[in-house]
């Protein structure tokens, strides 16, 4: 503790995890209790400083350690040495991860070496797969294992957790995806013209860059665009393009050139929330779009063949349907003919939280310090 305040740190690296942690930055820094520092490892750079940007919030730290097409075990090396170097000279209090990345994994680890406590925010979410996601979910099981306060999104992350036999710490926040979501959707108006979207027909938004899904799953689902575009004349899908070059060599050989699909840059967050409210259908792999879809109440056809995020299956917003080519078109062509069974999805309920769970964080961390 320094100047009496409690001195967190907040690390985080990659696009989803700043678009979840800036909202609890800004939350933290209005409270006086708190010195908040921010330090990001720019596992992301471009993606990361599109929603730094948004926020408007400046790293304290930025360890700038993004190498084109890196592998796991580099970034993690320097993800290690880099924030031992930071956590030994600030000496943090708390420090506070996000969610499953090599970010989040390796500087937890890196946190508990140089015995700081510990939040994970977004804890708890696990497949019980060690392979799918991968490396994500023994990322997620590394932080929980190290954490004192765990911030989780759901009862079935809290229960997650406790089932692993830890007893203490365990807090359910809500997601704070819903807190940026809602701040983005009050606060900023985004122009969607630069896409050309042809208003007559009905939009599909596709993401996916999950490890994975790379090679032949991404080549399916490519596919599966094809054989849809040519099946349904009333349709256009936009796919905004990962950075990753493993994404970006396998779609565009396959999809570039194909009337009625875009092949876009990866959008800044305020036009990517205003082109999920526009669209008729998303299918993703992604993890933080399954959660800000329902919210939106955009049915989701999930491209992988488990997830982590059960509680919008069970409210009916969200629907997994791998990445076998017969199945996608299949389940988009139902949704585009069946009205019954799409109104049904859209009319989903957001099981992720009240947009208040960097409230209920700060809360529980004054709590911890015994402060008011
Ligand atoms: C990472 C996370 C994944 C998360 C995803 C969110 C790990 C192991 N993976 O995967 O959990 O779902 O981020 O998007 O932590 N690149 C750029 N500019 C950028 C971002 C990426 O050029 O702003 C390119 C670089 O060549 C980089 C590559 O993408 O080396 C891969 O980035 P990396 O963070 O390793 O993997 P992701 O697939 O982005
Ligand atoms: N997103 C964005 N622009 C895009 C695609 C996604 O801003 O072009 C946002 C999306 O709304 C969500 C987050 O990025 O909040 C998800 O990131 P990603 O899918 O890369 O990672 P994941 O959530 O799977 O870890």
């Amino acid at each position: 503790m320094s100047n009496n305040k409690i001195k967190i740190a907040l690390v985080f690296g990659t696009r989803p995890e700043a678009i979840k942690m800036c909202p609890l930055v800004k939350k933290l820094k209005e409270n006086n209790n708190f010195e908040v520092l921010t330090i990001v490892t720019a596992q992301h750079r471009q993606m990361l400083d599109s929603v730094l940007e948004l926020f408007e919030v400046t790293p304290d730290y930025d360890l700038n350690l993004m190498k084109p097409n890196q592998n796991l075990w580099d970034l993690s090396c320097e993800i290690l040495t880099e924030t031992r170097k930071v956590f030994e000279k600030e000496k943090p209090d708390l420090v506070l991860v996000h969610g499953d990345t090599t970010t989040a994994g390796i500087s937890a680890l890196s946190a508990f070496y140089s015995r700081i406590k510990i939040g994970h925010v977004e804890a708890g979410l696990r497949t019980f797969d060690k392979d799918y996601p991968f490396p994500e979910e023994i990322n997620r099981v590394i932080v929980d294992s190290v954490s004192d306060l765990m911030f989780c999104p759901t009862d079935r992350a809290c229960e997650n957790i406790e089932k692993s036999g830890i007893k203490k710490g365990i807090y359910k926040t809500g997601n704070t995806v819903i807190d940026a979501l809602l701040y983005v959707v009050e606060n900023k108006k985004a122009n969607l013209d630069f896409i050309n979207l042809n208003s007559d027909l009905k939009t599909i938004l596709l993401t996916s860059h999950r490890r994975e899904n790379f090679g032949k799953p991404l080549e399916n689902i490519c596919y599966a665009i094809k054989e849809l575009i040519e099946k349904h004349k009333d349709i256009q899908v936009v796919y905004p393009l990962h950075l990753n070059p493993n994404v970006r060599n396998t779609v565009k050989p396959i999809l570039e050139n194909v009337e009625r699909v875009k092949l876009i840059e990866p959008l800044d967050y305020v036009p990517f929330c205003n082109l999920m409210k526009k669209s008729h259908i998303i299918l993703t792999d992604s993890g933080g779009v399954q959660e800000e879809a329902p919210a939106l109440g955009v049915p989701v056809l999930v491209l992988r063949d488990e997830t982590e995020r059960p509680e919008a299956l069970e409210y009916g917003g969200v629907c997994l349907v791998g990445t076998n080519k017969e199945k996608i078109v299949n389940k988009v062509s139902e949704l585009l003919l069946n009205e019954e069974k799409y109104e049904k999805m859209s009319k989903a309920v957001n099981p992720y939280g009240d947009g208040k769970a960097c409230q209920y964080i700060e809360k529980i961390i004054l709590d911890y310090f015994d402060l008011k």
